[in-house]
């Protein structure tokens, strides 16, 4: 267990040791066991969070201002359409100013080619904690959150096949950043991923080989494959979502255009049918139902996604109590 995390970012998983990610999992199942006890855990009394939105959510604000109360603190909710931002609040003033007011900073900014540097541009200039509540790279809790419901569902996620895939959707062209965070985080723990998707909806090729040289580190497998039914096949955790083809084109009608080609990459029965027999389905919420997946998948057995969303308030918890 790692016990000096005061003061650190949460940006990418990726600039966390694996014992610093333990400590994260080991401190969320407490603070869950503690909160399922009624044990009061106010470890952050008097501490204020700043959560500066870009875009819209549901489970992301409400889990933060529900785990900063739980802690004892507090956490403004921030629109940044409601702030200066757009009259010329930089990056840098952001991260000065909200970082004297407060404990820590979170932000949601999922604007392809924007999101991840200005997260960055704040973290460098704020005197507190930057936490990211997911940009166009990486959605870091999400991941934390998933990688928390494989080890209790599971457990230990070495040797498991893990299917993160593409799958259709067509309420709007969902960012990379979920693919992108699962693929790392799950590699350092010797999964053996599997990365489905179709060629136009490749993730960043930087990203891709930062999980594949995890997964040789860690003695797991990563694997990419262009065939949705095949990435069922025999898998203990099945991961199906969307996301844009982003990196095909920039252009999200042309995105939404192309991707009406896999209108057929619908997780369904049948093809639940071809993972393994006690597999799990998994999705971070929001879904497309009965188009990215079917209602019989999503409220049937094997679907785990309410555990899911629940343990995005536990991580989250377990990293703020650590770094705020
Ligand atoms: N999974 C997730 O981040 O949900 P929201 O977009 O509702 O926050």
């Amino acid at each position: 267990m790692q016990t000096h995390l005061r003061g650190r970012d949460m940006i990418t998983t990726q600039e966390w040791t694996k014992d610093e990610l333990d400590t994260v999992m080991d401190v969320a199942l407490d603070l869950k066991r503690k909160r399922a006890m009624g044990v009061p855990h106010a470890y952050l009394r008097d501490k204020v969070l700043a959560m500066l939105f870009f875009f819209s959510s549901t489970r992301t604000r409400t889990s933060f201002e529900a785990g900063m109360a739980q802690l004892g603190g507090h956490a403004q909710f921030i629109e940044s359409s409601t702030t200066q931002i757009s009259h010329g609040d930089t990056a840098k003033e952001i991260g000065e100013i909200l970082g004297r007011y407060n404990d820590g900073i979170a932000i949601r900014e999922v604007t392809w080619g924007v999101g991840n540097k200005y997260i960055v541009d704040v973290a460098e200039s704020s005197r507190v904690p930057v936490l990211n509540m997911q940009c166009d790279f990486y959605h870091p809790f999400q991941a934390l959150a998933d990688l928390l419901t494989i080890i209790e569902q599971k457990g230990d996620p070495r040797g498991l096949t893990v299917d993160v895939s593409y799958a259709y959707a067509s309420s709007y062209q969902k960012p990379l950043s979920v693919p992108q965070s699962l693929i790392l985080l799950l590699t350092r723990y010797g999964a053996n991923v599997r990365l489905t998707h179709p060629p136009e909806f490749k993730l960043m090729p930087d990203i891709v080989e930062q999980a594949r040289e995890n997964a040789r580190r860690a003695r797991g497998s990563f694997e990419l494959v262009d065939d949705f039914d095949a990435g069922f096949q025999g898998a203990d955790v099945i991961y199906p979502k969307s996301w844009g083809c982003t990196l095909t084109t920039p252009d999200l009608e042309e995105s939404a255009e192309i991707s009406k080609q896999y209108t057929d990459w619908i997780a369904d029965e049948r093809r639940m049918g071809m993972a393994h027999e006690r597999a799990i389905y998994m999705h971070c919420l929001p879904a497309d139902r009965n188009i990215e997946v079917t209602d019989g998948v999503i409220d049937g057995p094997n679907s785990r996604v309410y555990d899911e969303a629940e343990n995005r308030l536990h991580v989250q918890k377990a990293v703020m109590a650590l770094t705020l």
